[in-house]
């Protein structure tokens, strides 16, 4: 199956991207044909496959790795990345995702709430399979956990328009962080390395984490739906504030306070006000250097790893993850 194009740039890992997804692929075999289908789609669409990326890239720290098990652990993290992205769809009523229509849009809720349960036990059966011990599985269930409470976090503070920065950090760290951190520590500990060393990348990869969601966050606000593949400035229609908004309030806030409505009411006419508001008060820019900031953090925590090709790889792929447009 065809990775994403930003894999062009490093040959040194497309192929083994491109095994874990078709590992990924073959292990979708559910006995309803509709999940199937649905599940293949979305599978096939061009997702940028980075939490498995990490995963390998930190193995590579381990010249003597075998690669096949690592492959289908990469292949665990990206299945639970993709269950979280079909649940996600399902609550944000999401029509578009890669480009293509949603689970849920194209096939109903029901299929979709099944097609995301199957993604959870395609990741567990991969990791059941193949950790070397209990670690890694109460590792996996752990960040399952956290990155729940982030969801649920976030779920309680819709349309609070007193979130704080702090609030919001606390948040992303559970609901995207966690998933890079747990990524990368599979990736370094199911690799053979001492559990010391498998935790310090458990932190460079929560800064990678919360960085990248910060852009995601920024793309909500600067990008277009053909760009992302996703809609765009759902965040604040949903009553999801996030760092940009959060940090242009941080200003002014009874300026944006008549413009906050709820979805429904929330017309163009109030979307444009806030825009104006949030350019007003650098939330982008403000946001940016956030984003900026984790990422210093991980370049910092990466430059400190011995010197194997993958580390060049690694600083590569972090920096170029804060000029993404997708
Ligand atoms: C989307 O993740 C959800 C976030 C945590 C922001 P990605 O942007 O990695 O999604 P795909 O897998 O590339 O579609
Ligand atoms: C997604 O964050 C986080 C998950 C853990 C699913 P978003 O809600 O920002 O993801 P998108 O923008 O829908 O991809
Ligand atoms: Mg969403
Ligand atoms: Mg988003």
């Amino acid at each position: 199956m065809k990775i994403h194009p930003m894999w062009a740039d490093y040959p040194e890992l497309a192929p083994d991207l491109t095994a874990t997804l078709d590992l990924i692929e073959s292990q979708i075999r559910p006995q309803n044909a509709a999940v199937a289908e649905a599940l293949v789609a979305m599978i096939s669409a061009g997702g940028k496959m980075l939490r498995p990326a990490y995963c390998l890239l930190f193995a590579q720290f381990r010249p003597t790795y075998d690669r096949s098990k690592m492959i289908a652990l990469a292949a665990a993290v990206e299945a639970l990345h993709n269950a979280t992205l079909v649940h996600d769809d399902i609550i944000d009523k999401a029509t578009t995702r890669r480009g293509l229509p949603t689970i849920s849009a194209q096939f109903g809720q029901d299929v979709a709430v099944y097609a995301g349960d199957y993604l959870f036990v395609v990741c567990f059966k991969l990791i059941a399979k193949y950790a070397s011990d209990l670690r890694s599985v109460q590792q996996d269930s752990t960040s399952m956990e956290r990155l729940l409470n982030g969801e649920l976090e976030q779920m309680a503070t819709r349309y609070d328009y007193q979130i704080d920065i702090d609030q919001y950090l606390h948040q992303v760290s559970g609901k995207t962080g966690q998933l890079f951190a747990l990524s990368s520590f599979i990736g370094a500990y199911e690799s053979g390395q001492p559990l010391a060393f498998a935790k310090k990348i458990e932190k460079i990869g929560m800064n990678i984490g919360i960085a990248f969601q910060l852009l995601d966050d920024i793309l909500d606000y600067t990008s277009d739906p053909d760009t992302i593949g996703k809609p765009v400035h759902e965040d604040i229609k949903q009553g999801v504030y996030s760092a940009p908004l959060i940090l242009a309030m941080s200003r002014d806030r009874d300026a944006f306070l008549p413009y906050l409505r709820q979805q429904a009411q929330m017309s163009t006419a109030d979307l444009a006000a806030i825009q104006a508001l949030m350019t007003r008060h650098e939330g982008i820019p403000q946001a940016r250097k956030m984003a900026s900031d984790y990422t210093a953090r991980a370049l910092a925590g990466l430059k400190t790893l011995p010197d194997q090709p993958a580390k060049n790889t690694l600083i590569r792929l972090t920096t170029a993850l804060l000029r993404r447009q997708n």
